[in-house]
């Protein structure tokens, strides 16, 4: 990205992660919804984030929560109402914020009257939606693929002696991405919501939208051991990542096209080098496809530092880089990392090239919180018990204040809150100037003054012991980001790096200002930003 005026929002901005049914709640139903999203967006604003990224907000039997859509054109109850969503659209659009919708085409609900009748019997004109498929010859299911939330990806329909199949839960049947009239049908639903003002989409699982046209079976995976989830038993070649997905997501750009700067994110699980496929050719699909790197990166200085230098390699020539830290189904990185490397990890996010997406309460710091058996409501551990696939824990309230629940509700929430979060809240961490959420302000308003950090060319510097250093370079100014990824205090010569200036940030908030001399001493879990201080903004 070479100059401001040709840098789209969204390359140059921070999108933030939503799960609504945990954010706000406004109608004490222990369930968040959009009018609460409505009152929190100063929140956002204050904290600098540009673009909000909302799981499915669509009228769902919320097998999967949402992820089971019965109708892509409305708003659940449970969230509000339409002309709510509207509200929502103006008010954030009303705050220089954009909104990005979850698009979740894959699968539907078994609810959705498409698929009502697609299973209504072989002759219905939306037979051909789903993934219809004769037993094998011994009655059972017609090939080995395997749900990704347990069990085989097949279930038996009695009335019509045929299997269909679902990648997710048997309540989440797959449609049929080679049918014409299944695309065409997606893509108008796309349209009602880039008409209403909507900025994009993440669409779910798009590595998933072909399947193999012969459904072969898929191969064993040799790698495979107990206490992985059961689906990895399997490579799946045969049911996933098919060339001909690639078409499809060009399709979706189109329809993203035909409005203005609008944005398509892809939801892609893949090893970095078939990720970065989804760019498309010539750039022809998904803007974004989602780079999970980091939330199974193990923290260390060298890994970390080659990965983010394989995955600069890969990319396409033009292709904007991103960056995921945490979302709805991987554990929370401060649990991950550790509450000292959870600062460290947020100058990471926020300093390297390409687009960052938070999730929502990483920003304070939010852990894992230890579900009770009793207290699970996620499919996937309810189905696959006992290994620690469970996501509630990365999906509880937001901790607003000391109040009963959290300033979340005046009801019971949903899922249970942190035990810590009398402590660990926005009205707690907002007030103290070293809280991490002073610290995620801080870097978020840097990245907004300096185009270094939003647009500049990432230039790895050294990756010794337990120290990663980088640079940022644009404009003819550069900043060199030094972070140190142990609890052992480290130094760096300045000489051997160029370092010139100043302190502009220190994880620790306690050093801004300080000239770098001869070397620079990092404590134990600080990230340092070194540069010249921006020109103040007049
Ligand atoms: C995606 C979603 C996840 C959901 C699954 C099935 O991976 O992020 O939450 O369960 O798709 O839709």
């Amino acid at each position: 990205m070479d100059s401001v005026a040709s840098t789209p929002w969204w390359a140059a901005g921070v999108l933030y992660q939503i799960y609504p049914r945990s954010f706000q709640d406004s109608n004490c139903d222990g369930v968040g919804d959009l009018a609460g999203i409505v009152a929190r967006l100063p929140y956002l604003v204050d904290l600098g984030v540009d673009a909000i990224w909302l799981s499915p907000i669509f009228p769902s039997p919320m097998a999967d929560f949402g992820y089971d859509v019965s109708n892509y054109v409305g708003v659940d109850p449970i969230f509000g109402t339409m002309a709510d969503f509207d509200a929502l659209v103006a008010a954030a659009h009303g705050r220089g914020l954009k909104v990005v919708l979850d698009l979740v085409p894959n699968h539907t609900s078994d609810q959705h009257p498409w698929f009502l009748e697609s299973r209504s019997s072989r002759d219905n004109p939306k037979r051909d939606w789903y993934l219809w498929r004769d037993p094998a010859a011994d009655g059972g299911a017609p090939n080995n693929w395997l749900s990704e939330f347990g069990g085989s990806g097949w279930d038996y329909d009695a009335a019509t002696r045929q299997y269909y199949y679902h990648a997710f839960l048997s309540a989440q049947p797959d449609l049929n991405w080679r049918n014409k009239q299944v695309r065409e049908a997606i893509y108008d639903a796309m349209r009602f919501w880039l008409r209403k003002g909507v900025d994009g989409f993440r669409v779910d699982v798009i590595w998933h939208l072909i399947k193999d046209d012969q459904f072969r079976d898929n191969p064993p995976n040799a790698d495979f051991r107990v206490g992985m989830p059961p689906h990895a038993a399997l490579h799946p070649v045969y049911s996933a990542d098919r060339p001909e997905t690639l078409e499809v997501v060009a399709e979706m750009r189109k329809v993203v096209d035909e409005f203005d700067a609008r944005l398509l994110i892809g939801e892609i699980y893949l090893p970095i080098e078939r990720l970065v496929a989804y760019y498309g050719h010539d750039l022809s699909g998904a803007h974004l496809p989602f780079n999970f790197a980091l939330l199974s990166a193990p923290w260390h200085a060298r890994g970390l530092a080659q990965l983010i230098e394989r995955y600069e390699q890969a990319l396409p020539n033009g292709a904007w880089p991103n960056w995921v830290l945490g979302n709805h189904d991987r554990q929370r990185v401060a649990s991950r990392v550790g509450p000292a490397q959870a600062r460290v990890a947020a100058m990471l996010l926020l300093t390297l090239r390409g687009t960052p997406t938070m999730y929502y309460g990483d920003e304070i710091g939010m852990r894992q919180v230890a579900i009770a058996p009793e207290q699970v409501r996620d499919p996937f551990e309810k189905n696959v018990p006992g290994i620690g696939v469970g996501r509630d824990g990365c999906r509880t309230p937001m901790q607003w204040d000391g109040s009963p629940h959290a300033g979340f509700s005046s009801a019971e929430p949903w899922l249970p809150l942190a035990d810590d979060f009398a402590q660990d809240n926005v009205a707690n961490l907002s007030a103290d100037p070293q809280s991490i959420l002073s610290l995620y302000r801080a870097l978020l308003a840097l990245r907004k003054r300096l185009p270094q950090l939003s647009r500049g060319d990432y230039q790895p510097l050294a990756a010794e012991g337990d120290l990663l250093l980088y640079r940022r370079h644009c404009d003819g100014g550069s900043v060199l980001i030094a972070l140190n990824l142990s609890a052992a205090p480290a130094a760096l010569v300045s000489d051997r790096f160029g370092l010139d200036g100043e302190i502009l940030l220190s994880t620790a908030m306690d050093r801004a200002g300080e000239r770098v001399g001869a070397s620079l001493a990092l404590r134990s879990h600080e990230g340092v930003i070194v540069g010249r201080a921006p020109e103040p903004v007049v």
